[in-house]
């Protein structure tokens, strides 16, 4: 895909798909490698503005016209090497450094430029809107979001109806989330916001007998945590998902979500079935894993499991 018409065709057959399957959203992955035959390059498009995920050094042939042709509005590019992951830069329009995009009725402030991610994972959007629709059917549900980053789920919760507690090591991320419930008309002073280690929190929860209706649990690959805790998500989930499942109330959810192509699907579920067990729990409800949004048509390296009924 290196011509301009290449590219609209891409865009028109990306936004059918998505129609299809119901979904409005002004962010969604044009490209996803391999999936799409072209391995190595990665494309999301956020609103106006594109973020281009590439191996191979600058953007494709022919794409800063896209700019110029009106396509789009700016084209970030985040090069990706062996040695390091650099933050996304400009190459082409004018990218203002935060914007705000929409997903099935909520708003979500970006920044392409950020280091991490630009705030919003969109291989999550599905999820988003199943935790929203759980809550619906739970008036006042208690949801615990963990590693929250921007909470884009604990919009969704709180959306819902849900009082929503966000955890997370990062207080710039949580300030993020706290912008992004004023964005959607949520008062942030009607939930929590706790700064801090999940592994500690979720034991001091326990502690207290704090219990939640549902859970969601999405944590990274790889975190050290405030006393040099080192978590690994294929050695380390079952242990997470035991604390987790200790303060889900009776016949409450939890979204156990692992984003990584070292585990397969049955492994995860193993060890959150594990986790259960070492809680001295079980899902009467039922465990279903959800596959990727259908803009993903690539590696299915996020594996997301909805437990119910956890008693
Ligand atoms: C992969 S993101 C989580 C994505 C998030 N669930 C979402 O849907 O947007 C990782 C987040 O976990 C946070 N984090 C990493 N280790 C943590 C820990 N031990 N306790 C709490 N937060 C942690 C990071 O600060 C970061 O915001």
């Amino acid at each position: 895909m290196d011509g301009k018409r290449d590219v609209v065709e891409r865009l028109a057959e990306r936004r059918r798909r998505l129609a299809a399957a119901g979904v409005e959203t002004e962010g969604f992955r044009l490209v996803d490698g391999e999936g799409d035959g072209m391995p190595g390059l990665w494309v999301e498009v956020l609103g106006r503005h594109w973020m281009v995920q590439r191996k191979d050094a600058g953007l494709p042939r022919d794409w800063a016209g896209l700019v110029e042709e009106g396509i789009c509005d700016s084209l970030w590019l985040k090069q990706l090497s062996k040695e390091a992951k650099e933050a996304p830069v400009c190459v082409a329009g004018a990218g203002p450094e935060v914007f705000v995009i929409s997903e099935q009725g909520m708003r979500l402030e970006v920044q392409p430029g950020a280091g991490y991610s630009c705030g919003v994972f969109l291989d999550q959007r599905d999820n988003r809107r199943r935790v929203r629709e759980a809550v619906v059917k739970q008036p006042g549900a208690r949801v615990l979001n963990l590693f929250s980053y921007t909470c884009s789920f604990s919009v969704a919760a709180a959306l819902g109806g849900a009082v929503v507690t966000s955890v997370d090591l990062n207080a710039g991320y949580l300030a993020w989330g706290k912008r992004n419930f004023a964005l959607n008309g949520l008062d942030a002073e009607a939930h929590h916001w706790v700064k801090g280690d999940s592994f500690d929190w979720l034991a001091a929860f326990a502690k207290r007998g704090r219990l939640f209706d549902g859970v969601v649990l999405d944590p990274p690959t790889f975190s050290r945590g405030i006393k040099k805790k080192v978590f690994r998500v294929e050695e380390d989930y079952a242990e997470l998902a035991a604390l987790a499942a200790a303060v889900i109330a009776p016949g409450g959810w939890l979204l156990a979500c692992a984003n990584t192509h070292r585990m397969e699907l049955g492994a995860f579920e193993w060890a959150v079935r594990d986790g259960l067990g070492r809680a001295g729990k079980r899902a009467v409800g039922g465990m279903e894993a959800v596959g990727m949004p259908v803009d993903f048509p690539g590696v299915a390296h996020l594996k997301a499991l909805w437990v119910r009924g956890v008693e």
